[in-house]
Parts: C-alpha cells; structure tokens; sequence
C-alpha cells in the first residue's frame, strides 16, 4: 500500500491540531499557563496539539525526524524532518486575542519543502508545496505587488524575551519608520505574519531570533506566493538563524539594503 501524501498528511494533522485548538480557546481562562522562560509561557494545549499532530503524522511516516516547540527533537535516520509549532500566538491564545495558528513545515536535507499553516480562529488555512504554488482555504495565493518602502505595511515581531537585540531591533524600526513606510503591525503569530505576506495583506515582515518551528512552514509559502525570504543579510540562512526578512522582489531589495547594517 503506497503512503499518503506529505501535504495530505500535514493538512490532516493540521486539522486535527486545529479543532482541537479551537474546542480549547472555549475554556481557555481555566487553562494552566506555565513559564518556560521569563516571558515565555506555554499550556496543557500546547502540549496536546503537539502530541496529537505527530501522533497523526506519525501514523504514516514514523521513520522521519521530528522536531517541535515543546517536545524537542526526535532525531531519526531520515533526511526529512516534520517541524511543529502547536500554538504559534501563545500569548495571544493565552490573553483571548483571536489570532494564533498551528504551524506545520517539512524540511528536506534542511530546507522546507511543504508548509502548512491554519488558524482555528478565522477558519483560514494557508498551505504550499515546493514547485506548486501557495494557497489560501484552496484559493491561490500571491504576494502583494506593492515596490515602495512609502506604501508599504509592514509585519514584525518583538524581540523582548529571547538574545536581546533591542538595539538592533529599535534601529530597523527607526530606519523604516524615517522612510515614512506606510504603516508596521505587531500581529504576534510569526507563522501568521509569513503567511500575511504570501496572501498580499502584508506587504512585508521582519523578526530577530525565531526558532526554526516559527517559521519553516511560512517562509516556503511565501516562497510559493512568488515572494522572497531571507536573512537581514539577503543570505537564505534564515531557517538557522532565525533572523528574517520576507517580502515580494521590489520591496525584499529595497528594505534588505536598508536594514542589512543593522544585524551584523
Ligand atoms: C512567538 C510568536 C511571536 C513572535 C515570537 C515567537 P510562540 O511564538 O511567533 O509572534 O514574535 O518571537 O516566539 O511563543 O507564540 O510560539
Ligand atoms: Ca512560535
Ligand atoms: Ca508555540
């Protein structure tokens, strides 16, 4: 019997990580937070929605490696390897605001292949395969034509509990606030933001200091979308780094050569 799809799978598990997510925000004030770090919280859900999303994935490729938020890497002889956010928004889930997602990519020899992203709140799944293109609740998607810094709204996220780059971050902040950029947004789901930029409702997106499960299933739906994904350096190490810059061609250029100073 020949094995399902990898992006059946992923949008499968998706699903199921994501009713459960939804079932959960109904009790969410008496849910258990707990701190993994000084401004890093974490709940039972997190943990529930990893277990039932590799369980599922599991069912059909268990040879692969895994790799999640909250239960770390599983580390198999396989050059592929499933990297799971369970609740990519924890604070926002935790506070009640409505915007967080189960983020599911998968990396070949290191660089992801299929990426699929699905917010419970607004019943919304983004998803893309390497060489087939994004899409939105089955809809293509495609990034935003918009090439000036001027009219440009802008994604991005706080780097306030990881390194501390705040002077860093402050600097790309003032540079493209003194371009009189159209507008920035602190949406606080980085899978979200990446998928924002593949559907064209943001025209841009930069953070410090992502792991890997932030934002592996975003930046290949970007990616598909027809936009482009980097470091602050224009180099595609973003996935190790976790520093990244996503946006369509025009706009990726213009915003990667003023901001390219500020992380060295
Ligand atoms: C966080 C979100 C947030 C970003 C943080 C991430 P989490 O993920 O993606 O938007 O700014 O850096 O850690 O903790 O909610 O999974
Ligand atoms: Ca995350
Ligand atoms: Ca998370």
């Amino acid at each position: 019997m020949s094995k399902p799809a990898l992006l059946n799978v992923a949008l499968i598990a998706a699903n199921i990580g994501s009713a459960e997510l939804e079932f959960a925000v109904k009790k969410v004030h008496v849910l258990d937070v707990m701190k993994k770090g000084p401004t890093d919280y974490v709940t039972e859900v997190d943990r529930k929605v990893e277990d039932i999303v590799f369980e599922e994935i599991k069912k059909y490729y268990p040879e692969d490696n895994f790799l999640g938020e909250e239960s770390g890497h599983e580390v198999n002889n396989s050059d592929t390897t499933w990297v799971l956010d369970p609740i990519d928004g924890t604070t926002n889930f935790i506070h009640g605001i409505p915007h967080f997602s189960v983020s599911i990519g998968l990396c070949k020899d290191g660089v992801p292949i299929i990426g699929v992203i699905y917010d419970p709140f607004k019943n919304e799944l983004f998803c893309a395969e390497k060489g087939k293109g994004a899409l939105m609740n089955e809809k293509r998607i495609r990034v935003a034509n918009c090439n000036s810094i001027n009219s440009a709204v802008f994604g991005m996220g706080i780097p306030y509990s990881k390194k501390n780059h705040s002077g860093e971050y402050i600097e790309t902040l003032r540079t493209l606030m003194d371009s009189r950029c159209g507008s920035i947004r602190r949406l606080g789901s980085a899978a979200l933001d990446l998928a924002y930029v593949a559907s064209g409702r943001l025209d841009g997106f930069w953070e410090f200091n992502l792991n890997s499960w932030d934002i592996a299933a975003g930046s290949i739906i970007v990616l598909e979308a027809g936009g482009w994904v980097s470091d602050l350096q224009n180099s595609e190490d973003y996935l190790r780094s976790g520093n990244i810059l996503a946006a369509n061609l025009n706009l990726h250029k213009d915003v990667v050569d003023k901001l390219r100073k500020h992380l060295v």
